[in-house]
């Protein structure tokens, strides 16, 4: 069909159910903007639809393994069907938190000390936490989830060693790091442009699952974020440069500690989730973006080759 957007939803990440809360967002969004729009679950045969149903542009909601990590990217460049977000190769170094990581402190992003663990070569751990100088708590989490899913704040060695056994039976390569405590502060890009900072205060012990999603966590949102006019400026322009390093496209969000007045880059995220209740309309909103309008503009800016 000449002008049909396809909506890429659900697959099959852990965060398969967030996506179709997303996905269905943005459907609603273009459909009440005029475009004609099929939702798409990304599992089993969908390649054989997506040949089928021949769309103009595909708006990939994904989110998680397969779907924000430069795999369905992938498809579509060989489908030569033009995409939203990044493209195959920022998808994949942003999704790799040790790669991505590996680019940050290379280019004077402040990252958090960390190391990885990796199944067959986890020998020697008490040394390599002692050659970081990492103390407790310890963060411990899979290179490539999101959602919080796998996070682990550790007190001690018994939580972490717990928590590790947990993970390795799921995850490769884990990801070993201090814990920064201070603020939560994420800040997100859209195009070349930085839009603005917002704090985050949960009320749980951390930004996990819950706080993010479900509104009886009542976490707090405070927009723009409470810094000073440097700190928020300086946040804005690591997140433009972090953005920039992995050549990501379209609309990130970037997820920072703020402590003794630095900034911690814990990661970037190419498909971050755009439910209504979601950070990047909120920080959109206040700019005097409204959702349905940053939506289309995501659909303006999809793209082959990215
Ligand atoms: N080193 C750390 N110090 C303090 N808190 C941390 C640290 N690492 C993770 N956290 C907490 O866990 C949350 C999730 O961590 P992170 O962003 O690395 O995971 P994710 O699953 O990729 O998240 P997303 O939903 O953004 O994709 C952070 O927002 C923060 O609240
Ligand atoms: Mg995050």
């Amino acid at each position: 069909m000449k002008n049909l957007i396809v909506v890429l939803m659900g697959g099959l990440s852990g965060e398969r159910k967030i996506s179709f809360l997303t996905g269905k967002a943005c459907s609603n969004a273009l459909k009440k903007k005029g475009y004609k729009v099929k939702e798409l679950d990304a599992k089993g045969y969908f390649v054989n639809e997506l040949r089928k149903l021949k769309p103009r542009i595909v708006f990939n909601a994904l989110h998680g393994k397969y779907g924000e990590d430069g795999f369905v990217q992938s498809i579509l460049e060989s489908l030569k069907i033009p995409y939203t977000h990044s493209g195959v190769f920022s998808s994949g170094l942003a999704m790799d938190k040790e790669l991505s990581r590996s680019i940050f402190e290379k280019n004077k992003i402040k990252v958090p000390k960390y190391f990885i663990l990796q199944k067959a070569y986890e020998n020697n751990l008490k040394q390599k936490i002692k050659n970081k100088k990492i103390k407790f708590p310890i963060v411990i989490k899979p290179i490539n989830e999101g959602s919080s899913l796998g996070v682990y704040i550790c007190k001690n060695e018994i939580q972490f060693y717990k928590n590790y056994k947990k993970l390795q039976k799921e995850y490769d390569r884990i990801l070993v790091e201090e814990y920064i405590p201070g603020k939560e502060i994420q800040a997100a890009v859209m195009g070349k442009k930085a839009l603005g900072a917002i704090e985050l205060i949960p009320r749980r012990k951390f930004y996990d699952y819950k706080a993010k999603y479900s509104s009886s966590a009542k976490t707090k949102h405070i927009m723009p974020a409470p810094l000073s006019t440097k700190k928020y400026k300086e946040v804005m322009l690591l997140a433009k440069k972090a953005h920039n390093l992995l050549g990501c496209r379209g609309v990130t969000r970037s997820d920072f500690r703020f402590f003794k007045n630095k900034f911690y880059l814990l990661e970037i995220n190419t498909q971050p989730g755009m439910t209504k209740l979601s950070l990047v309309p909120e920080i959109a909103n206040y700019s005097g973006i409204k959702f349905e309008d940053l939506i289309v503009w995501m659909v303006k800016d999809a793209s082959s080759n990215r």
